[in-house]
């Protein structure tokens, strides 16, 4: 079987049923509004965040009204953060085909995000939870600061494997954790259980985003644009490592320019790209994505059905063996 349907195995019905009660979502009055919000429905993602939410929910209890509306504000929070990602990225592509900057404008694609945030906080209040509205809102908050603490970094020139780590914590972590915690407040888990998941959220995340910056060093198709994040002045795990490791002299240059946080010309980041995957960038990524897999297994909680326990392992080999 293959990890997807490991993973959606415990949860097939729930999948289906939040799916539905997700895209009913997507309307609006507004003639624009509604044609945009349709357009990012007609392709919904892989789900990572909701089927983490469901997971946890029915580990801990079951999966309820509240399970579907915490899963549905993930969700839309998660879109509403891609829409104004592309705006700032100035990327093209989204899902396999134009994004909404580009299918619309930016003037809709952040409007529309904005939209979708607030329809986010919507489904936080209808789970009644307010320890989940708060979760949401310092999730809310994570995601600015990975954002804006990327760009600081970039014009200060401080490219750190720790500072990297700070980034995709807040950026990308933020959100598994949000989903893992918040899933199990709605089946009423205990604080230990609770506990598990955080840690487990954090860990998956952080394997989803290395994995994630590693598409861009391959000319694959994953959906989206690649070797775009140094033209965008993202200095990723695999430059990281051979800017700090290799004798290479084509990096000299190189880091004097991100030292003072100037753009690297396209010769200079074709180096850049060729020295990390021939000088063991890639690898040394793929090493911290099993040092993260160890960890998250270690938080995983035991005690728990053994079909959901399998579905927990498929999840977290699937952020790391998925091709888009
Ligand atoms: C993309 O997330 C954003 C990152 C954190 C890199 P996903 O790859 O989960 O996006 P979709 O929802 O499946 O398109
Ligand atoms: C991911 O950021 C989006 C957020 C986590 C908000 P990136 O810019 O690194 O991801 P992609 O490659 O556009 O999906
Ligand atoms: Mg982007
Ligand atoms: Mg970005």
């Amino acid at each position: 079987m293959d990890k997807l349907a490991i993973i959606r195995k415990p949860i097939e019905q729930e999948v289906v049923a939040f799916s539905s009660y997700f895209k009913s979502q997507f309307k609006s009055d507004v003639t624009l509004l509604n044609s945009a919000l349709q357009y990012v429905c007609e392709s919904t993602g892989k789900l990572m965040r909701p089927m983490l939410v469901m997971l946890v929910a029915k580990c801990a209890g079951e999966v309820n009204e509240k399970s579907y509306a915490a899963a549905a504000a993930m969700e839309m929070l998660h879109t509403a953060s891609l829409l104004h990602d592309d705006v700032i990225d100035e990327s093209d592509k989204r899902r396999g085909r134009p994004s909404v900057n580009v299918a619309f404008n930016n003037n809709v694609a952040v409007l529309t995000g904005d939209f979708l945030f607030s329809q986010a906080l919507n489904n936080a209040a209808v789970t009644g939870d307010c320890r989940i509205v708060q979760e949401l809102s310092v999730l809310g908050k994570a995601l600015s600061r990975g954002e804006i603490l990327q760009v600081e970094l970039q014009q200060n020139g401080s490219y750190s494997e720790e500072n990297y780590l700070k980034v995709i914590e807040c950026k990308t972590a933020s959100l598994f954790v949000c989903s893992a915690v918040c899933a199990a407040y709605t089946a009423n888990a205990g604080d230990a259980m609770a506990n598990k998941f955080r840690k487990f959220g954090e860990y998956v995340g952080i394997c989803f985003q290395i994995k994630d910056d590693i598409f861009d060093y391959s000319s694959n198709d994953v959906g989206k644009p690649t070797g775009s994040d140094m033209r965008e002045g993202k200095i990723t795990l695999p430059a990281l490592y051979v800017l700090r490791e290799s004798s290479n002299p084509l990096l000299e240059p190189i880091r004097e320019k991100l030292k003072s946080a100037e753009i690297l010309d396209e010769n200079e980041i074709e180096s850049l790209i060729r020295i990390s995957v021939e000088e063991g960038g890639i690898d040394y990524a793929n090493s911290r994505i099993e040092h993260y897999r160890a960890l998250a297994l270690d938080a995983l909680p035991t005690d728990i059905p053994s079909e959901l326990h399998e579905a927990f392992i498929a999840y977290l080999d699937y952020v790391i063996m998925r091709n888009k």
